[in-house]
């Protein structure tokens, strides 16, 4: 069990500047076929920690020398930017505004792990021309490309600024906490994804939970409500524990996995994102990433 801290040490080693050829040593090379992964990190009620688990996921991913992004395409207070502790004035809408260019607004955060601001996103970009908007789909196509990770930290919630980043997400992580009113929040999501935006794959992350068992509990009833009412079978992720050295972390807005590399909440990421680092990714003929910019900026 000490060695997760020796482990993610070994894998943030030589992380500094993620190297796509032949530097993924025990990790599928996933960048190599252009299969830039986009994993949308969602919630029916908010408060249940996807920030959080973006943040500290990306800073993982990173150290197994993938190169990550993080989307932070939720309009909150605490923006994944003030949990890092790094500062991004800008976000896209400064670039739909030509003030700024992308290169400009992607900031740098902890490990190497690359940070768009999205703000408030969506609703400006209707205004745009059909080739302005073209411009900007290349731009960030061409960008994203190079990326083998991106996360998306959504807002909470059926409302349609969350839905558009869901739907154009290919993989997409639901969390919850064990409360009532947070799973209950996470069905009616699933439901509207699955009924009204005909996604398919759900996978189910359990946080702030007391131990495996409660989340496992949790797992089985909500899809035990998916299986039943919509004929859908969720999967199971993972759970991370409840942990006071995240808030901790927070407060010192430093990423947890960095300061704390062997407290219980690092632990159980430690053990997702390997999961997820270790399977091969959908296969689809459609390039996700053009698919993901297309579906967002219609
Ligand atoms: N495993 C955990 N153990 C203890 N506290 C946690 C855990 N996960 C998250 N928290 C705390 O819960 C609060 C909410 O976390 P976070 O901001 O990541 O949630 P969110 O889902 O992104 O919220 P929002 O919906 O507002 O965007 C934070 O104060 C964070 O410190
Ligand atoms: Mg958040």
């Amino acid at each position: 069990m000490a060695d997760q801290a020796a482990t993610l040490r070994e894998l943030r080693k030589n992380s500094v500047s993620p190297d796509k050829a032949g530097s993924t040593e025990g990790y599928p090379a996933l960048n190599a076929g252009n299969a830039t992964r986009i994993i949308s990190i969602t919630s029916g009620k908010g408060g249940v920690g996807k920030t959080n688990i973006a943040a500290n996921l990306a800073y993982m991913l990173a150290g197994m020398r993938q190169k990550t992004m993080v989307l932070d395409a939720d309009v909150g207070l605490a923006n994944i930017d003030v949990i890092l502790g790094v500062n991004a004035p800008y976000n896209l809408y400064h670039v739909l505004k030509g003030e700024k260019t992308l290169a400009q607004i992607i900031i740098e955060g902890p490990g190497g792990i690359k940070i768009l601001p999205s703000a408030s996103g969506i609703p400006e970009m209707t205004e745009l021309s059909r080739g302005q908007k073209l411009t900007l789909i290349d731009d960030l196509n061409e960008f994203s490309e190079t990326i083998d990770y991106m996360l998306v930290d959504t807002g909470a919630g059926i409302s349609s600024n969350v839905m558009y980043f869901n739907m154009a997400a290919k993989e997409i992580i639901v969390v919850t906490s064990p409360e009532p009113t947070a799973l209950t929040d996470a069905y009616a999501l699933i439901k509207v994804l699955y009924q009204r935006y005909a996604k398919r794959r759900f996978r189910l992350l359990v946080n702030m939970v007391k131990s495996p068992s409660e989340a496992k509990d949790v797992y089985e009833r909500l899809s035990h409500a998916t299986d039943h009412f919509l004929n859908l079978t969720i999967e199971y992720l993972g759970h991370v524990l409840f942990d006071e050295k995240l808030r901790d972390a927070v407060r010192r807005q430093k990423p947890m996995a960095e300061i704390y590399p062997n407290s219980p909440a690092t632990r159980c990421l430690v053990k997702i994102a390997e999961k997820i680092c270790s399977e091969l990714p959908i296969d689809d003929e459609n390039s996700p990433v053009k698919f993901f910019w297309e579906s967002v900026i219609k």
